[in-house]
């Protein structure tokens, strides 16, 4: 069975929460970003969401031990049902606050469509300060993000982020700035991969190493 099958069933087959399964299934490239990430040791997944990455990770290589937070336990509850229906014995969710949680030593960790969702540029730099810091070295960091283009794929994404999260103050980070913070913390490295090819919004895909 193929991985959108064996997930779609997982995350609960046709209900009510298919059709944002299928989106985000959709406008993702969850092949491309996987191969970014180490086939090995403890991954972090800042900001899972309903963690349909998170569990697609955890498929794909058995040797990666996924953690998977977000504040939501709505969020954690839906990713860890889908986990136990696949019988995945190398992901666990955690509910916690990503400003706030201590981090174990870690061979990776994924910030996919979290930074620009923090309250202020501060909070992104305590979440990028705190996760540089857990990284072992050789650990790559994942960032997964809003370009400034293409100029009408980075508006559809602005627009569609300010009515899915009205209120919020969306603030894309730039690579430039991302690059500087991170050598500051000793992660090196860092490069860019426009991932919006046959995509509707400006997604990149930012990695870098921890020396
Ligand atoms: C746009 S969603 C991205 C979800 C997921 N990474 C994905 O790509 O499907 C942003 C997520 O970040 C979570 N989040 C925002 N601030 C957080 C915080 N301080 N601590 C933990 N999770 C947070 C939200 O609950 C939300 O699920």
């Amino acid at each position: 069975m193929n991985d959108f099958l064996r997930l779609f069933r997982a995350y609960g087959g046709i209900g009510r929460g298919s059709l944002f399964f299928c989106y985000r299934w959709l406008v993702f490239s969850h092949h491309l970003v996987s191969e970014a990430i180490p086939k090995e040791g403890l991954i972090y997944d800042l900001g899972c969401g309903y963690g349909i990455f998170s569990v697609y990770l955890a498929l794909q290589h058995p040797g990666r031990r996924i953690v998977a937070v977000d504040s939501s336990e709505r969020r954690i509850r839906s990713g860890r049902r889908a986990a136990d229906a696949l019988g995945l014995g190398n992901i666990s969710f955690v509910q916690d606050d990503i400003l706030r949680m201590a981090l174990q030593p870690a061979q990776g960790a994924i910030l996919n469509d979290v930074l620009h969702h923090l309250p202020a540029r501060s909070d992104q730099r305590i979440v990028l300060t705190n996760v540089c810091a857990a990284l072992r070295p050789g650990g790559r960091l994942i960032v997964v993000d809003v370009a400034p283009g293409p100029r009408w794929k980075h508006c559809l994404g602005w627009l569609v982020d300010n009515i899915l999260y009205f209120g919020d103050n969306i603030s894309y980070p730039q690579a430039d700035e991302l690059r500087s913070m991170l050598e500051a913390h000793g992660v090196f490295d860092f490069s860019v991969h426009p991932i919006h090819a046959g995509r509707p919004y400006a997604n990149v895909l930012y990695t870098a190493a921890k020396k």
